[in-house]
């Protein structure tokens, strides 16, 4: 099956959407309707525009999912997210039906998608969340640090994204996992260069990774690096955008996560919220807070045609 566009890189701009589901068999068909071309719409704006890098990938809540496919089934690990309450910091759980990743080289050329996409959800569905998130200088997150490096490459980024033949209803498809952050910059921005590299675990300039001797317990990629029972690194593919409203003061970064397994994805959240062991959270948690927290489906791209004709 093939997937959605779930292995990309994060690219130089993203707008990320979450609808409501409007109550009603109207709205379930107007769903149904834009699953059953979706792929068309970047198809024609890479017509349109050969060089703009668009992709579009859409996702499906779990309540959003069993009301639109009631006959499919359900993949294995899609629940509403179930928040994760450490001593000091939450991971929240928020609401969404529908979840639109966009993607291009242009910021218009997102918008175009976006709009065009919305346009053919116009009364189905309500807004819940919008970002428009950047590329930040080389590729990092807005308090600074390179953002993607140890991402899976090559074969292993499918891998890590996709659903496999374990749950062959669903092979190809991802579970995506999403997070608005906003940042403490003031109290960020006070630490020192060293500090701040102790708490992502990496150098600031040359994003060369600290030594075991040098990296704190609570790092952020030692709390995140983990592994199955018989030593193998688990990965997903996070493609994090940077945003910002300087003149509201809010610095932040929207997590995006695509894994196979959603079970990966969490347990790097509760090495982050709870810690492991328990009260080892990340550093990077006392400078950013979790305002959302939303789990989807993203069905394989053949997947999403078929479910137009449900
Ligand atoms: C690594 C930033 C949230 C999972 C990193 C790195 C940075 C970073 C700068 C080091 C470079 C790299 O390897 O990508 C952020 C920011 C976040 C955030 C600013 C939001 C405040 C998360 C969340 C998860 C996560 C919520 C998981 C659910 C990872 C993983 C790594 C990583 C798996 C690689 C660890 C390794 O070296 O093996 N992140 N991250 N991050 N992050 Fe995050």
């Amino acid at each position: 099956m093939k997937p959605q566009d779930v292995t990309n890189t994060p690219g130089e701009h993203a707008i990320f959407m979450i609808f409501g589901l409007q109550d009603g068999d109207e709205a379930l068909a107007k769903v149904k309707d834009l699953c059953a071309d979706f792929t068309a719409v970047a198809r024609s704006m890479r017509t349109r525009l050969p060089d703009s890098a668009i992709s579009c990938i859409m996702g499906f809540g779990a309540e959003a999912w069993s009301k639109l496919f009631p006959k499919r089934g359900k993949p294995k690990e899609l629940e509403v997210f179930k928040e994760i309450k450490g001593s000091k910091y939450t991971a929240v759980s928020t609401p969404g039906d529908i979840f639109l990743h966009i993607r291009a080289a242009r910021l218009d050329v997102c918008l175009e998608a976006a709009t065009i996409i919305s346009s053919k959800l116009h009364g189905a569905v309500y807004p819940i969340d919008e970002v428009q998130g950047f590329r930040y200088f080389d590729g990092r997150a807005i308090i600074g640090f390179v953002d993607g490096t140890e991402n899976p490459e090559d074969e292993a980024r499918l891998a890590s994204a996709a659903i496999g033949v374990d749950d062959a209803d669903f092979a190809g498809g991802s579970y995506a996992f999403v997070q608005k952050y906003l940042h403490d910059m003031n109290a960020w921005n006070a630490l020192s260069t060293e500090e701040q590299e102790k708490a992502i675990g990496r150098r600031k300039f040359n994003d060369v990774e600290l030594s075991d001797e040098e990296k704190p317990e609570n790092a952020h990629n030692a709390v995140t690096n983990i592994e199955d029972e018989d030593g193998n690194e688990l990965k997903i593919v996070r493609a994090n955008m940077a945003f910002a409203n300087p003149a509201k003061g809010e610095f932040g970064t929207y997590f995006i996560g695509y894994a196979g397994k959603f079970s990966t994805t969490r347990k790097m959240l509760e090495n982050m919220f709870i810690g492991e062991p328990i009260g080892n959270t990340d550093r990077l948690l006392d400078f950013s807070t979790a305002a959302t927290g939303t789990l989807f489906f993203v069905p394989s791209a053949d997947l999403l045609e078929e479910l137009g004709e449900d």
